[in-house]
């Protein structure tokens, strides 16, 4: 278990720095290049009620997918207790936001739609591999909410959308029994179809 932690541990630190190593220029290059690859999607498409993120530390920003959008998109927030996990709030452009303890701004009057209800969640990660792993920050916040996700055959909602640079391309991750996989996953380059529940 110890061994498990760590090498996770290890992948975070290599992927992390590759993405900060981005300079401006590219990031804001990868976010356009791949909101219009993720438009080309048509499950993403169809989407009308979708979670987001707000990028920090490197992650690939949503801005050029909000952007001029019909859909309603979703930002989350962190709860500590009674379990550390997410919840979704309608993400309302002006409005205010107060930072949480991450330093990641939320919505500061939260209008909550319940995570079964979003037909899709755009993902933020720090590494993901050929086979529809993620590995996370290591809060194990997503993991927690989507945990009725787990069974490999499970159709329900929300479809789970990995955004990352391809960088973050990892050979193989070192997974644990309560990771939650990807349907999909977009980046710069790229789209990634996952087929493990068929
Ligand atoms: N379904 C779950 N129930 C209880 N604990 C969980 C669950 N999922 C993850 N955890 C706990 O969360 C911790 C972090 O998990 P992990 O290293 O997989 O995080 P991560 O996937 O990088 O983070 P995140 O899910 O926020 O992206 C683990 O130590 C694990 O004990
Ligand atoms: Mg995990």
């Amino acid at each position: 278990m110890t061994v498990i932690s760590s090498e996770k541990k290890k992948l975070r630190n290599k992927y992390r720095t590759l993405r900060q190593k981005l300079s401006v220029n590219t990031q804001k290059r990868h976010a356009k290049k791949l909101a219009s690859n993720l438009n080309k999607l048509k499950a993403f498409n169809q989407a009308m009620h979708i979670g987001m993120y707000q990028a920090s530390d490197g992650e690939i920003a949503c801005d050029h997918i909000t952007r001029q959008s019909t859909k309603q998109f979703y930002l989350p927030k962190v709860l500590f207790h009674p379990k550390r996990s997410l919840l979704f709030t309608l993400w309302q452009g002006q409005k205010p936001m107060t930072k949480n303890r991450y330093g990641i701004p939320e919505m500061s009057r939260p209008k909550i739609r319940p995570i079964r209800q979003l037909d899709c969640i755009l993902m933020p990660l720090v590494a993901f591999d050929n086979q529809g792993n993620r590995l996370g920050m290591g809060g194990g916040f997503y993991d927690r909410s989507l945990a009725f996700k787990a069974n490999r055959h499970s159709r329900k909602k929300p479809l789970l959308i990995g955004l990352a640079h391809e960088c973050q391309k990892a050979s193989l991750l070192t997974t644990d029994p309560w990771d939650i996989k990807l349907d999909w996953l977009v980046t710069e380059k790229k789209i990634y179809r996952f087929n493990y529940r068929s």
